[in-house]
């Protein structure tokens, strides 16, 4: 079943609990929280204070996508934030079997995240491990950016090795998902699909986050 999970990163944050608030309203099912820290991405944002008050201000479930280096380091203080899934990339993680097994140790749903130019294939041993695979469809640290198309080869790819498999984690999508990408983004397999700008940049976050999940359902049953 395709959901919508809307980005926070192009909301107000300043009013962030209103804008969560009308995403939800507009047929959000899960919040996606961008994490980032100047290091592993060219751009900084929140950390689990903001999570914590998140966590009040919201009854979904809390998608922490952590772009971060060294996440290890902050994976107990992201659950006592009260977040629900979290996610670390492939490419930040020096032992990343170690890094899953954290995250669902502190009872979290473990994710892993590729960036662009990282190969499918490379997660292949972990799959078993993960709740969710998220496949970046634009370089991490910024909202508002082109979807990048070899990421639906990306996602086609992930969905087959799901199915020779037979494992359920899901496939999620982030970056540049918007009208003009989202039913080949659903086409192509991905059923969890991240937007911010899409959701919140035309200040409509209520109608805009409908509109969208119109076009996946439509997708998804054509
Ligand atoms: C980018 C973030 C995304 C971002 C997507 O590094 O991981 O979650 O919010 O933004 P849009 O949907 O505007 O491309
Ligand atoms: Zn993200």
């Amino acid at each position: 079943m395709v959901e919508l999970l809307p980005s926070i990163l192009s909301a107000d944050f300043a009013r962030l609990a209103e804008e969560v608030a009308a995403a939800e309203r507009g047929g959000g099912t899960v919040i996606h929280v961008d994490v980032m820290d100047g290091h592993f991405v060219p751009n900084i944002t929140l950390g689990p204070p903001v999570v914590k008050s998140l966590r009040k201000a919201t009854t979904l479930p809390l998608d922490c996508h952590l772009m971060i280096e060294n996440p290890d380091e902050f994976i107990p203080a992201f659950a006592d934030a009260g977040a629900n899934w979290v996610s670390v990339h492939y490419e930040a993680c020096r032992h990343l079997h170690r890094s899953l097994e954290l995250i669902a140790h502190h009872g979290m749903k473990p994710g892993v995240v590729l960036n662009p130019a990282t190969r499918v294939d490379l997660i292949e041993d972990i799959l078993p491990m993960v709740h969710h695979v998220l496949i970046m469809s634009v370089n991490p640290g910024f909202g508002g950016q082109s979807f990048i198309p070899f990421s639906l080869d990306k996602i086609r790819q992930l969905a087959e090795m799901r199915r020779e498999k037979g494992l359920a984690f899901r496939i999620e999508v982030d970056g540049g998902v918007a009208h003009d990408t989202v039913a080949e983004v659903v086409q192509a397999g991905a059923e969890l699909l991240v937007a911010g700008n899409a959701v919140f940049g035309a200040g409509h976050p209520e109608r805009d986050a409908q509109a969208l999940l119109a076009l996946a359902r439509k997708a998804a049953s054509e």
